[in-house]
């Protein structure tokens, strides 16, 4: 104990210039302002890990993905098949949000995937698909050679899904033939690998304990459910996909104990209540399941929701730096209860983990309409909303309304501690320590970042897209410890279509304003002026006065069309709001609500448009 208390001393102290500086946590301010801050030193605290323009990255092959620029104690200068799918998901989905551009940084992390499933490893090679359990390579793709807790069966799945997400994209967007052609040979080979080998005992994502991993099953059947969706619309197939999928949702369920979801069948000695099953929740979210699906553990789900609760509550008492929170309010969450490593403390992507699941849970009961609350779920809700009781609550009630905002504060709790324990320059480290909340082990950790990228993008309901969770994923009635045997190929296809440069592409710019018609059919007699305003000024700004208004013209008017219109020079691209009114001498009549919106075309060539409405 002494031992262990003067370690700990040690570590919430920092050495700097001879003379020991204690860490200050951050005074709390307002959340957003915070995440608006943050986000961006996140993305470019992920950016500087990536090879190898990153500028963390000496040594580090292109497309790399670091798990920290840290050498020593711990030493994280590897790429780990699971940090890097899961960060490049995160970035798939912000490019896809629109919110950054990252697609040469896509493709670089999918050409240097390539060349990483081919290398062979302690684990096996590609020929038969063992070398895709491995879990971390050398940052200049080669394979690492030392001991370690091998393989690890979640990496193929990760990736997988990662690589799905940006193959939708391309196929969204015109370019199948570049995710027929580049990305499915990847993926094929990381779904065979599921199919194949997900029945297999595994080291566990904290890579210590080797059986079967909640995390891992769920992160393996979304990959298959997905992998066959994209098969199907490649023009491909996955009959491995179809044949196992049922199989490891069946085996999925056998996790839950009852009240908890138990992260490990394995002899570790421990109650299984760890961040390991918040993760496989988060990572199972789909925002268009059709209900809060027990079955697939949706985070909205009884089940799920029951989790969470377990596995935050076994952080309460071990940390000091939990001790005096209310049963109601957010603590800081680490790995399980009983870690050791490194001194066993909160992890920054464990307690956005738990905002995450929260922030996912709102948006599915926003988009189902209701809140079911079972006797599974009943504790969770108590214990921040102590009134809560069993029953359904529609959406546009108060108990609905109550709800979403005890969930939503208790969500906020949770990226409020990571807030609190996040350093002034907005560094995330992989812990923070018990007691004091300083910062420790791995520093600047890829994954720390991306945990807090995903968990601001959900709290601000963005969403990724859907993994086709609702689509006849019904868990069979008998499981089977079953298995595919698929092929491996290599995917060698890193030749990506060139986009046609400046030379090649012919000039062309949107002109800076376009000739708007505005077009309404509307009845009137004589005596009556048709006028329109919005909000814009060069619509008026809202004002109804004849002089800033705008009049439209009755020339064309007959009694077989009835139609008003005016032209008007708008510059292009500009979005605005409008409405029509009527005018008899100083007597206005309104067009009903809601308000017309119109944006005007910003496109190459284009210089005229035309908007045709009628009286509403
Ligand atoms: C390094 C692993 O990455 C970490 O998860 C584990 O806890 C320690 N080794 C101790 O086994
Ligand atoms: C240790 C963590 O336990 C493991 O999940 C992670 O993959 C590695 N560190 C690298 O970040």
């Amino acid at each position: 104990m002494v031992v262990t208390t003067a370690l700990a001393a040690l570590n919430l102290l920092s050495l700097v210039q001879g003379t020991l500086v204690e860490f200050v946590p951050r005074a709390s301010g307002s959340l957003d302002s915070w995440l608006a801050t943050e986000t961006p030193i996140a993305l470019q605290g992920v950016l500087d890990n990536i090879g190898s323009s990153g500028a963390f990255t000496e040594g580090a092959d292109e497309g790399i993905v670091l798990a920290s620029p840290s050498k020593a104690d711990p030493d994280y200068y590897y790429t780990w098949t699971r940090d890097s799918a899961l960060t490049l998901k995160t970035l798939i989905d912000n490019f896809i949000a629109g919110t950054s551009d990252l697609e040469s940084t896509i493709k670089e992390y999918i050409n240097v995937e390539t060349v990483i499933q081919g290398i062979s490893n302690p684990s096996g090679s590609l020929a038969d698909g063992t070398g895709l359990g491995e879990p971390k390579f050398n940052v200049n793709r080669t394979a690492f050679t030392g001991s370690w807790g091998r393989p690890q069966r979640d990496g193929p799945a990760l990736r997988a899904t990662a690589m799905i997400a940006y193959a939708n994209y391309l196929i969204d967007n015109s370019q199948s033939s570049t995710a027929k052609d580049i990305i499915w040979p990847i993926v094929q080979n990381d779904l065979a690998y599921v199919a194949q080998y997900w029945n297999k005992t595994t080291f566990d994502l904290w890579e210590e304990t080797q059986g079967s991993s909640f995390f891992t099953t769920a992160a393996q059947h979304r990959a298959l459910v997905e992998g066959n969706a994209l098969a199907t619309s490649l023009g491909e197939s996955c009959a491995n996909c179809v044949s196992q999928a049922p199989q490891v949702l069946c085996f999925l369920q056998s996790y839950w104990t009852g009240s908890y979801i138990l992260s490990n069948f394995a002899s570790n000695g421990r109650t299984g209540l760890d961040a390991n099953s918040i993760l496989g929740v988060i990572e199972t979210f789909d925002p268009e399941a059709s209900s809060c699906d027990d079955a697939t553990f949706q985070p909205c789900s009884a089940k799920a929701l029951a989790n969470h609760k377990a596995v935050t509550d076994s952080f309460r008492s071990v940390y000091s730096l939990n001790s005096g929170i209310a049963a109601s309010s957010a603590v800081a969450v680490g790995r399980y209860a009983e870690d050791v490593y490194q001194g066993g403390n909160p992890w920054y992507l464990a307690t956005t983990a738990a905002a995450e699941q929260l922030y996912d849970a709102i948006y599915q009961w926003k988009k189902i309409g209701s809140i079911t609350i079972t006797s599974v779920s009943l504790g969770f809700f108590q214990a921040i909303y102590s009134s809560a009781a069993t029953g359904t609550y529609a959406s546009g009630s108060s108990t609905f309304d109550a709800l979403i905002s005890a969930v939503q504060t208790y969500a906020d709790g949770y990226m409020s501690i990571v807030e609190k324990y996040t350093p002034a320059d907005g560094t995330l480290a992989e812990q923070f320590q018990r007691d004091t909340g300083a910062p420790l082990s791995a520093s600047a950790l890829t994954w720390s970042y991306a945990a807090l990228l995903t968990a601001a993008a959900r709290r601000a309901g963005t969403v990724p897209a859907s993994w086709g969770s609702s689509n006849g994923n019904t868990v069979p009635t008998t499981c089977s410890a079953s298995s595919a045997t698929g092929s491996y190929t290599s995917a060698t296809n890193t030749a990506w279509p060139t986009a046609p440069t400046s030379s090649t592409r012919p000039s062309c710019t949107a002109p800076a304003k376009l000739a708007v018609t505005f077009q309404e059919i509307v009845t009137t007699s004589l005596g009556q002026d048709i006028y329109l305003t919005g909000n814009i000024s060069a619509l008026g700004s809202w004002s109804t006065a004849a002089s800033e208004a705008i009049l439209l013209s009755a020339q064309d008017y007959r009694s077989a069309d009835n139609l008003w219109y005016v032209t008007l020079n708008l510059p292009s691209g500009t979005a605005f709001e409008y409405k029509f009114f009527k005018n008899e001498s100083g007597t206005i009549t309104w067009e009903n609500d809601p308000n017309r919106v119109y944006t005007v075309a910003s496109d190459c060539g284009v210089s005229t448009a035309c908007i045709n409405d009628s009286w509403q």
